[in-house]
């Protein structure tokens, strides 16, 4: 390879790797009270959403480390009645299945990196069935442009559920940015649900 300016994807993968860290940092080092408490404002506000009210199949994700706390609301999907369908990551194909999941304390295992996710006797439910999709992420803007943390999963999870799924991003005010670098595959949330 000669040597030269990078070209426009190497340059975007450089840009997203520096406010993926940046973004994980500030987010690592929020108080865990804060945490708590705007992780219950936000699941309050998921919950109102009238998208939500109206979803038979809701898929969520488990939380790991200093994201918000999404136990409540994959409890609250159980108790009114809905399909919570979570994911687990398929390594052979880069990909995420969505699982059906009844009792997330019996249902879920310590997957890769320690995520908890669906065991295999969970029942793979076809992506187009989906018809309210959280999605997890590093960094979002008001337009829901959405940066992740690095391995696509979600861009091609998105890019396989219905047109019509509703795709809602919960995140922390620190985690929202004026702009972030977006590359051809990437998939946008059509809204963004902070604590503000
Ligand atoms: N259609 C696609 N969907 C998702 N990822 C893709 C696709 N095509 C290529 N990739 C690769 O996946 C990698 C991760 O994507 P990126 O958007 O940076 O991750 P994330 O969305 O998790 O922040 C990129 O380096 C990209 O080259
Ligand atoms: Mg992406």
């Amino acid at each position: 390879m000669t040597h030269g300016a990078a070209s426009p994807a190497e340059a975007i993968k450089q840009a997203k790797a520096e406010l993926r860290a940046a973004v994980l940092a500030r987010r690592d080092a929020a108080d865990f009270a804060s945490r708590i408490r705007h992780s219950q404002t936000i699941t309050q506000k998921l919950f109102a959403l009238p998208e939500y009210r109206a979803a038979a199949v809701v898929a969520a994700y488990a939380s790991f480390g200093s994201e918000l706390d999404t136990a409540e609301f994959i409890a609250r999907i159980l108790a009114d009645g809905k399909v919570l369908l979570l994911p687990r990551i398929n390594r052979a194909q880069r990909a995420l299945e969505l699982r059906h999941v009844k009792n997330p304390g019996a249902d879920l295992v310590a997957g890769v990196w320690g995520i908890r996710e669906p065991a295999e006797r969970c029942r793979i439910i076809n992506p187009a069935k989906v018809e309210f999709l959280l999605v997890p992420g590093v960094a979002f803007t008001a337009g829901g442009a959405r940066l992740g943390y690095g391995g696509g999963f979600y861009d091609r999870l998105l890019a396989s559920v219905d047109q019509r799924a509703v795709r809602i991003a919960a995140a922390f005010e620190l985690q929202m940015v004026e702009q972030l670098p977006e590359g051809p595959h990437d998939q946008r949330v059509g809204k963004v649900i902070t604590e503000k």
